[in-house]
C-alpha cells in the first residue's frame, strides 16, 4: 500500500473547538478531511477488491429499517437492541431504527427479494456507516463504518472457512497484524447449548453472590452473555465455569474440526476461544474475532459468525448463513499512518497572462487525458504556485511562461528531483503519461 513518492497520513485529525459558529459534530460522530479521508476511501476499495475475488458482490440496504427487524434480527437480550438503537417515529407514525449492524438488513432483503430461491449461495458484501449510542471512547463512536460479507443459503463448514480466509486476506494485504479468536457457540436445541445452558444456569447460580449485577439478571435472560461481561468480579467467576465446546453436539462438534482443519490446510492461524460468545443474539455455531494489539479496550477489529436461525426469526424459511464485519474506524487506528498516491500527476504553472488563460485548457486537456492536474486558482506569482505544486502531490510542475508558449513548448520540472526538460505542448500527454 505504500509508494515511493506516497505521502504518509495520519488516520484522524482531532477537531478543533468550534469557537466561530459554535456548532460541532454529534457527540461520538467525526468529520474525515483530507488527507486522512482519501486513506479511508483507499481501504474501503482495497476491501471491495480484496472480497469480489472470492465472488461477493456489493449490496445496499437503508440506514434505517423497521424497528423489528433489528430488535427481532438481532435480538432482545442484545445491548445493541436494549440500549444503544437510535429509534425514532417517522410522520406516519412507523417506528424504525438507523441500523445498527448490516447482518438483520441484509437477510431481511435477501427474502424480500427472494435471492434465497435463486443460485446458492448468495454471496453479498457492504460498505457502510452503521449507528450505536454507546458510550464514545477511543475506537467506539456513535457513528462507524463497517465492511462486511455475508453468505446465504450454505451450511458446509467450507463457507465459514471461505469467510475467515477474506477477512484474513484483507488484513494480511493491509499489512494489519492479527489474532484470529474461534469457538464454536453450538446450536440452540437441547442435545446441543440447551443442555449446556442448563450446566452453565446451575454454575452461575451456585457463585451468584460472586456475580456483578447486571450479570445476575443475565442468568434467566441470556446466561452465555455472562461471558462477555467487563465486569471483574464476573470475569474470575466465568474463568472456571464450564465451557460450551465441552457441550457440544456431535454435529456441531464435527462442524467445528472441519473448519479448523480448511484453515490449516491453508495456513490460516487462530486461537481456539471457548469463553469466546459475541455480543449478538442471531449466532449459530461458528463465532470469531479479529483482535490487534495497541488498540487498548477496543480492539476487536471486526468480528462475525453463523446464523442458521436469523432468517426464520425474520419470518422467513430456513436459510443458513454466515458473515463478517469489519470496523474500519479501528482498522484506520491500527494501521497508523498511511501512504497515499498522489491524486494528480502534472500542476500547470503559468506565467503571465497569456499563460494564466491557457491554464484550464491545458489542465482540462491532460485530464481529458486521464492524467491527473491542478493549476493555480488564487491568483498567486510563480512561487506560490510552485509552493501548491509541491503541496498537490503532483510529480512534475509544467510551467508555461511568455517564452515557452512562443515555443509551442512547457518546461516540465520533476519534483522529486529537481530536473527539468523543454517538452512540445502537443506532446505533453504522451510524455506526462509514459
Ligand atoms: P460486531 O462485533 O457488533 O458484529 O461489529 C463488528 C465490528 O464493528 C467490531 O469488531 C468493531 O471493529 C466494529 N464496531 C462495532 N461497534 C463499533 C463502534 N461503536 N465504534 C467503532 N467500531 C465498532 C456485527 O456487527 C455483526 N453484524 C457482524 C456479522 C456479520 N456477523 C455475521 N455477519
Amino acid at each position: 500500500m505504500t509508494t515511493e513518492l506516497g505521502r504518509s497520513c495520519k488516520p484522524y485529525t482531532e477537531p478543533m473547538a468550534p469557537e466561530e459558529t459554535g456548532f460541532s459534530a454529534p457527540r461520538g460522530t467525526r468529520d474525515l478531511l483530507p488527507p486522512a479521508s482519501s486513506a479511508w476511501q483507499k481501504v474501503i476499495r482495497y476491501a471491495q477488491d480484496s472480497f469480489s475475488k472470492a465472488g461477493y458482490q456489493p449490496v445496499e440496504t437503508p440506514a434505517f429499517e423497521q424497528t423489528e427487524v433489528f430488535a427481532r434480527g438481532v435480538g432482545a437480550t442484545s445491548e445493541v437492541v436494549t440500549k444503544q438503537m437510535y429509534t425514532f417515529t417517522d410522520q406516519g407514525g412507523r417506528s424504525l431504527t438507523l441500523r445498527p449492524e448490516a447482518t438483520a438488513s441484509v437477510v431481511r432483503a435477501v427474502l424480500e427479494n427472494n435471492l434465497h430461491r435463486g443460485a446458492l449461495p448468495v454471496k453479498l458484501a457492504y460498505f457502510g456507516w452503521m449507528y450505536r449510542q454507546e458510550r464514545p471512547q477511543k475506537g467506539r463512536y456513535r457513528q462507524f463504518f463497517q465492511l462486511g460479507i455475508e453468505a446465504l443459503g450454505a451450511s458446509a463448514a467450507t463457507v465459514d472457512a471461505e469467510v475467515i480466509e477474506v477477512a484474513d486476506r484483507f488484513y494480511k494485504g493491509l499489512g494489519l497484524k492479527t489474532i484470529l479468536k474461534l469457538n464454536s457457540i453450538g446450536h440452540p436445541g437441547e442435545s446441543c447449548r440447551g443442555s449446556y445452558n442448563d450446566a452453565l444456569v446451575a454454575y452461575l447460580r451456585e457463585h451468584e453472590a460472586s456475580l456483578a449485577e447486571e450479570d445476575r439478571a443475565r442468568i434467566a435472560t441470556n446466561p452465555l452473555r455472562t461471558f462477555d461481561s467487563k465486569e471483574s468480579s464476573t470475569i474470575a467467576v466465568m474463568s472456571e465455569a464450564p465451557v460450551i465446546t465441552d457441550h457440544l453436539c456431535s454435529d456441531c462438534a464435527e462442524h467445528f474440526v472441519t473448519i479448523r482443519s480448511a484453515l490449516d490446510a491453508v495456513g490460516i492461524e487462530y486461537e481456539l476461544d471457548p469463553r469466546l460468545v459475541r455480543g449478538l443474539d442471531y449466532y449459530t455455531r461458528t463465532a470469531f474475532e479479529f483482535v490487534a494489539g495497541d488498540l487498548g479496550a477496543q480492539n476487536a477489529v471486526g468480528g462475525g459468525g453463523r446464523y442458521d436461525g436469523l432468517a426464520e426469526v425474520l419470518g422467513g424459511p430456513p436459510v443458513p448463513g454466515i458473515g463478517f464485519a469489519l470496523g474500519l474506524d479501528r482498522i484506520m487506528l491500527a494501521l497508523g499512518d498511511i501512504a497515499l498516491e498522489p491524486a494528480v500527476t502534472a500542476y500547470v504553472v503559468a506565467l503571465g497572462d497569456e499563460a494564466i488563460r491557457e491554464a484550464f485548457p491545458l489542465a482540462t486537456r491532460l485530464r481529458r487525458a486521464g492524467i491527473g492536474c491542478e493549476f493555480d486558482l488564487m491568483g498567486r506569482q510563480m512561487k506560490g504556485q510552485m509552493k501548491d505544486a509541491v503541496r498537490s502531490g503532483a510529480r512534475f510542475a509544467v510551467i508555461i511562461g511568455e517564452a515557452e508558449l512562443e515555443a509551442g513548448e512547457a518546461t516540465v520540472k520533476d519534483l522529486a528531483t529537481g530536473e527539468q526538460e523543454r517538452v512540445a505542448l502537443d506532446r505533453l500527454e504522451e510524455w506526462l503519461g509514459a
